[in-house]
């Protein structure tokens, strides 16, 4: 059976994927760059609900906020927004959609039902305009990653795709989470560039996560998984769909578990061609996808017709 038919059935192993990727993914596990040592037990296999609730229990997302060493030293208290991002919207959102960037909503027509919800995240950048049909337009929020900050080529400064959102910034920091070693060896420093951003758009809400908030995210992926999974960060998309369910009473995800348009292109928005967006090299994306289809409450066939999964927000599941 494909590797598609088995995600949408909750059952892929690594050994199912092509030798390439199997490759990749071990190189990283030998390298582990980030200094990962796991201490918890992997396997536990909880059930979609009971999976939903350790969740809700032990994810608090966490952004920086200028009270720790080296941040605090250094006048970051005055850097960072005033309203903490838990604050920017007291009473949350209603449903909301998480559009992946996969290549695979292309034709999709997801437009209009995206842009029907009460708020929409968005990643990196990913464009709307000329997509709208499939992506819609609407943008609440943007998660973006280091690369994005540093690299010229994004023109994170005038671009508007940056502007009139939320942005919430994150870099691979060491497993440990020692902010100091992290600001001195960021993966891209983002710190400068964020600070700048910051004086020029002082009303934008702009975050940089905490790599506490990150990691632990990994750690449950990897509790869940029976496998020794990439010991890297989780991918913007698993990020964004654990800030939407603690912000929306109800989460859409799109194309992050694959529709019948599966595709290895890796991008809507762009011609490039590789297996591992969908399915994972450096990020732990596969072991992901298996945990948000554990816990999807949608219809199979709005999985495979639109790659939509429902998740419960936090607020609304009694655990
Ligand atoms: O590539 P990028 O990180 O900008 O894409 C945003 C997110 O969308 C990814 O982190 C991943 O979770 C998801 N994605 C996917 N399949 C693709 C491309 C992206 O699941 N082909």
């Amino acid at each position: 059976k494909s590797v598609l038919y088995r995600l949408w059935k909750g059952d892929v192993s690594s050994k199912m994927l092509n030798p390439r990727l199997q490759k990749a993914m071990k190189d990283y596990l030998n390298t582990n760059k980030h200094g990962v040592r796991f201490k918890g037990k992997r396997n536990s296999r909880l059930t979609g609900d009971q999976l939903i609730c350790e969740l809700k229990d032990r994810v608090h997302v966490k952004t920086i906020d200028g009270k720790e060493a080296p941040f605090s030293a250094l006048g970051w208290e005055k850097h960072v927004p005033q309203i903490p991002l838990g604050k920017l919207y007291p009473h949350g959102f209603g449903s909301c959609a998480v559009v992946m960037s996969a290549g695979a909503i292309l034709n999709s027509s997801l437009g209009d039902e995206i842009d029907s919800h009460d708020a929409v995240l968005r990643f990196n950048s990913a464009p709307t305009r000329g997509y709208e049909k499939d992506v819609g337009n609407k943008t609440t929020m943007r998660i973006i990653n280091s690369q994005i900050l540093t690299n010229p080529n994004h023109h994170f400064i005038d671009s508007s795709l940056y502007k009139d959102v939320v942005l919430v910034a994150w870099d691979p920091a060491p497993y440990s989470a020692n902010l100091n070693v992290w600001f001195k060896k960021p993966d891209y420093n983002l710190f400068t560039p964020y600070v700048q951003h910051r004086r020029r758009n002082p009303n934008q809400p702009f975050y940089i996560l905490h790599p506490k908030f990150i990691w632990q995210l990994w750690d449950i992926i990897q509790e869940n998984t029976k496998e020794k999974i990439q010991p890297n960060p989780p991918s913007s998309g698993f990020i964004g769909i654990l800030i939407m369910m603690s912000m929306c009473n109800e989460v859409h995800v799109y194309e992050y578990i694959p529709s019948v348009r599966q595709t290895d292109l890796c991008h809507y928005h762009e011609l490039y061609y590789d297996a591992a967006c969908t399915l994972g090299a450096y990020h732990p994306l596969l072991y992901e996808k298996l945990l948000v289809q554990r816990m999807n409450k949608g219809l199979q066939d709005d999985l495979y017709r639109k790659g939509k999964v429902i998740l419960p927000g936090f607020r609304s599941v009694k655990c």
